[in-house]
């Protein structure tokens, strides 16, 4: 059985005051809920203030991106070393926001894959379909594209405790919201996936779904036997909202 994980995603959103009331909230609200997993993701000068908060809690904190590098002349990168000073549980890997704004490779994603693992930091893996690959009927293929080169790269024994995220393109931000019978279908076809390029890692690896979840639709969504928990974006940013998303998930 594998436990429901709950990631915010708070993108490029945030002050100081701001997190201090939403952690202060989220850890008051969500004391004592332990039938599932949950995290936020915060921009790289909050990880300070999210260690600070969390520690101690049962909400854990992480990153949105991470270095492929060590360490070195890398102007604005930010190395695993880094992120691990600050105990950064988590990191987002590959988030179409980044890999269409900033050319991220396939080889890119890879290998920030295995340097997160490498530091004990669990990677986030996104992947997706745009709305144009979904219409054209390619959305099998673009999806299987992005994990293959992942998965070949990184090796089966990489991917425990890994998490996946099905983000579809179209759905992210949009309020256009994947079915839970659209999201089912994703995530069984890349369970399948993994299946086929490393047997033993398929039936553990969570794979949680991002794209306009809201806590009206999250419970429906959770329910699903393949959706292992939810990247939340704008409704991370609330936090009635984002407790009522993690509430959703204990239930399953
Ligand atoms: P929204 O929940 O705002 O659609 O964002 C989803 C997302 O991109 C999570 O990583």
């Amino acid at each position: 059985m594998r436990r429901k994980l709950v990631v915010g995603n708070w993108k490029m959103n945030g002050n100081l005051a701001q997190n201090k009331t939403l952690l202060d909230t989220l850890v008051r609200d969500l004391r004592g809920i332990d039938h599932a997993d949950f995290a936020v993701c915060v921009p790289y000068p909050y990880l300070f203030q999210a260690q600070a908060i969390l520690s101690g809690t049962n909400i854990a904190w992480g990153a949105q991106n991470i270095a492929k590098h060590g360490a070195g002349a890398y102007t604005g990168e930010v190395s695993a070393a880094m992120l691990k000073e600050f105990d950064s549980s988590y990191v987002i890997i590959g988030h179409s926001e980044r890999s269409n704004a900033y050319c991220e490779s396939d080889a890119n994603i890879a290998s920030k894959f295995a340097v997160a693992k490498g530091f004990g930091i669990t990677p986030i893996f996104c992947v997706g379909e745009t709305l144009q690959e979904r219409e054209s009927g390619v959305m099998e293929y673009a999806i299987a594209n992005q994990l293959d080169f992942v998965l070949s790269v990184s090796g089966g024994a990489l991917l425990d405790n890994a998490v996946v995220a099905y983000e579809p393109v179209w759905a992210i931000g949009t309020n256009k919201t994947a079915t839970p019978e659209q999201a089912q279908a994703a995530h069984s076809f890349i369970r399948e996936r993994i299946s086929a390029l490393h047997p033993g890692a398929a039936e553990s690896v969570r794979i949680i779904y991002g794209g306009s979840v809201n806590p009206i639709n999250a419970a429906q969504l959770l329910s699903m036997p393949d959706i292992d928990g939810g990247l939340i974006g704008r409704c991370s940013l609330d936090a009635a909202d984002f407790e009522r998303i993690c509430r959703a998930a204990c239930q399953f």
